[in-house]
């Protein structure tokens, strides 16, 4: 990954290379650490966060729903980031990475005792599934593993120790030779990708599952008010696999992944098995709104 000079670490800009903690970390052991992946765009203007009130707000509920008391507040958390922006002094565009985690003075699972710490770090990050991926798409294999279920997970938390899940369903899917992999939930039906909500575009209509076990996304829901804006008709709705396999286009988003089209599943082909054309609008209309090319969602956007 690229180094950059400073990562902020509970109100300090330390350098890269001496953001450390000890082994002895809880968040290490058990994975109760709640994080963030937002994106800084390199616009016309200079570099600007994307959804910079969201994204925090949610690290901030990360934090309410797995029992950790931040100790920063809303607009500290904000500043920080807009602090350590400008302190890196950055080229091209950015993602950032907050964390609120569990430090070292108590080992045992009850965590109330437990120091809560800070960091946030920014590096210099290109596209997350490749630029070759958000022309011509990418191909997703539907993994062996369930989503966490909602009876024994808590997936509105963006939180270490749900993406455990996630990495194995990655890794399943690479080494398959594929890019990326898309989860069922415990009755069958689509839950998301590894890292990303899930759409399909069936007969003009945008499909996307209901964010029962899956994150509430962002991008998901950006793409969806790009999509009603548009006049495209919209259904929230259970998805399943076969219902896939024949759809017309397909595609992934996130922070990451912006707006990824899917060419194939499990080897069916999807569509023309390339960028498909609504997929491709969506795209586009996305990328006008993070890079600040559109004029009514400037306000999204906090420049550094
Ligand atoms: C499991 C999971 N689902 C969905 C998403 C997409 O969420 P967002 O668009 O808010 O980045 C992410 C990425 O943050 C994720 O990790």
């Amino acid at each position: 990954m690229e180094k950059a000079k400073y990562i902020w670490m509970d109100g300090a800009l330390v350098e890269w290379d001496k953001a450390q903690t000890h082994i002895l970390t809880h968040t290490l052991h058990y994975g109760n650490g709640v994080f963030e992946g937002t994106r800084a765009y390199m616009t016309e203007d200079g570099l600007a966060i994307f959804k910079l009130r969201e994204h925090t707000q949610r690290l901030l509920n990360s934090a309410k729903i797995t029992r950790i008391k931040p100790n920063f507040s809303l607009q500290e958390l904000e500043n920080a980031q807009v602090e350590l922006l400008r302190a890196n002094d950055f080229k091209s565009n950015v993602y950032l990475r907050p964390l609120v985690y569990l430090g070292y003075g108590i080992m045992g699972l009850y965590h109330i005792k437990a120091p809560v710490q800070t960091a946030i770090a920014a590096w210099e990050w290109g596209s997350y599934l490749g630029e070759e991926g958000l022309e011509k798409g990418i191909r997703v294999k539907i993994s062996s593993f369930t989503r966490n279920p909602v009876s024994s997970t808590m997936g509105k938390a963006k939180a270490a120790a749900n993406y455990l899940n996630s990495q194995m369903a990655k890794y399943e899917a690479v080494e398959a030779g594929y890019e990326e992999a898309l989860l069922l939930d415990d009755e069958g039906f689509i839950a998301e990708g590894s890292g990303e909500c899930f759409f399909i575009v069936r007969n003009g209509v945008l499909i996307s599952p209901p964010n029962d076990t899956s994150l509430e996304s962002i991008t998901q829901g950006m793409v969806l008010e790009l999509a009603r804006e548009a006049g495209i008709p919209i259904e929230r709705r259970r998805v399943t696999r076969d219902e896939v396999y024949i759809a017309d286009e397909a595609f992934f988003t996130g922070t990451a992944a912006e707006v990824t089209p899917i060419r194939d599943v499990d080897n069916y082909v999807i569509g023309d098995g390339k960028r498909g054309p609504l997929t491709e609008q969506l795209q586009k209309a996305y990328f006008d709104v993070v890079y600040g090319r559109n004029p009514k969602y400037k306000h999204l956007l906090t420049y550094i």
